[in-house]
């Protein structure tokens, strides 16, 4: 059975944290906010608790999990001799949405990581995040809270969705504020590689970024389908006005869309393409929502912006398992 309890972040019921990290210490699995969207967590120093989490989830156990600290304070045994780059990027960015990837340390086993000998690390800044983190004080292995491919959950209701019945207790504390998740990245000596574009722009970071392909560092999670709706779903660039498949759905665009839908085709906006933290902040909340009147297809304008929107075409386009329309 799951238990749901509300806590409101900005009034915190310190006793209702101390339960929760009860549980978590003990073994069992809590489902909390986030800044980015709501975490399925459990002990990352117990492989029990661990392989519970890829359990719940249905999750393949190729796809390594980001263990979560309150502060850099907190990573005595998680990891292992960073280069220099990682403690800049952790003074200057966490606590939030920015994960990162260096060697594992002796704390953490393998289960977590699918055997690789890095680890993903990351500070949440969410108040509730932060006081159960404190209160639990062992790191706490997290994937997204959704079941595994699907889309994921930015507040509790997306959670018991989900895995109601597969996780011990979920703490609601409505929806989160960035909507999507963390970036993560590969910490190198003298520059970065991005694993997943996120909630913090790459642009913003201040350092070299090289293309991950061509090296060292990889991201097991990176698979074509993936935050998906049930419904078939594809993606469009706005320059390539291909015409929408006959039998219409719901057409996902901006406030800018100036296209006359053909019959049976409903349009819903994501928002400006000048503000895209908006966007992204409400973009799960409308895909599920869509995706519960089960539309006949999905078809999404990418925003074809850099900075957040490289998060949020990537997540489109996952969604989209990759179809893209395209004039023929
Ligand atoms: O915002 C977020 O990051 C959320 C919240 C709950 O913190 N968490 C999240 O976790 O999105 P998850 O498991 O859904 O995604 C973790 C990603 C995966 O793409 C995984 O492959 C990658 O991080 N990852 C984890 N450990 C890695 C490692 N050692 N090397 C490369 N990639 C890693
Ligand atoms: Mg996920």
């Amino acid at each position: 059975m799951t238990l749901r309890i509300k806590i409101d972040p900005d009034a915190i019921d310190e006793a209702a944290i101390t339960g929760a990290a009860r549980t978590l210490v003990d073994g069992g699995l809590v489902a909390f906010p986030t800044e980015t969207v709501y975490g399925l967590g459990g002990r990352a120093d117990s492989r029990a608790t661990v392989e519970k989490i890829y359990a719940a989830k249905k999750r393949p156990d190729h796809d390594p999990l980001i263990v979560h600290v309150a502060s850099d304070a907190e990573l005595d045994g998680v990891i292992a001799e960073p280069p220099a780059l990682f403690f800049d990027l952790v003074r200057r960015f966490w606590p939030g949405p920015l994960t990162l990837v260096v060697p594992r340390g002796p704390g953490i086993p393998a289960v977590v990581t699918s055997g690789l000998d890095t680890v993903a690390v990351r500070a949440p800044d969410h108040p509730i995040a932060q006081a159960l983190l404190r209160r639990a004080g062992v790191p706490v292995a997290a994937p997204s809270a959704n079941a595994f491919g699907h889309v994921s959950p930015t507040n509790a209701e997306h959670v018991l969705d989900d895995l109601a019945g597969r996780c011990d207790l979920v703490i609601d504390a409505g929806d989160t504020t960035l909507g999507i998740e963390s970036t993560v990245v590969a910490v190198l000596t003298d520059h970065i590689e991005v694993l997943r574009h996120g909630a913090l722009p790459i642009e913003d970071l201040g350092v070299e970024v090289r293309d991950s392909d061509a090296g060292v560092s990889e991201s097991p999670g990176r698979l074509p389908r993936h935050y998906a709706p049930n419904s078939p779903m594809a993606v469009m660039d706005p320059r390539d006005r291909a015409p929408l498949p006959p039998g219409g759905g719901v057409y996902l665009g901006y406030d800018e869309t100036a296209r006359v839908l053909p019959e049976g085709w409903m349009f819903v906006p994501l928002g400006s393409r000048d503000s895209l933290g908006a966007v992204a902040a409400r973009l799960y909340r409308v895909l599920r929502s869509i995706d519960d009147r089960t539309p006949r297809m999905i078809v999404a304008e990418l925003s074809g912006r850099p900075g957040l929107g490289r998060a949020i075409d990537d997540r489109l386009t996952r969604a989209a398992s990759g179809t893209v329309l395209r004039v023929s």
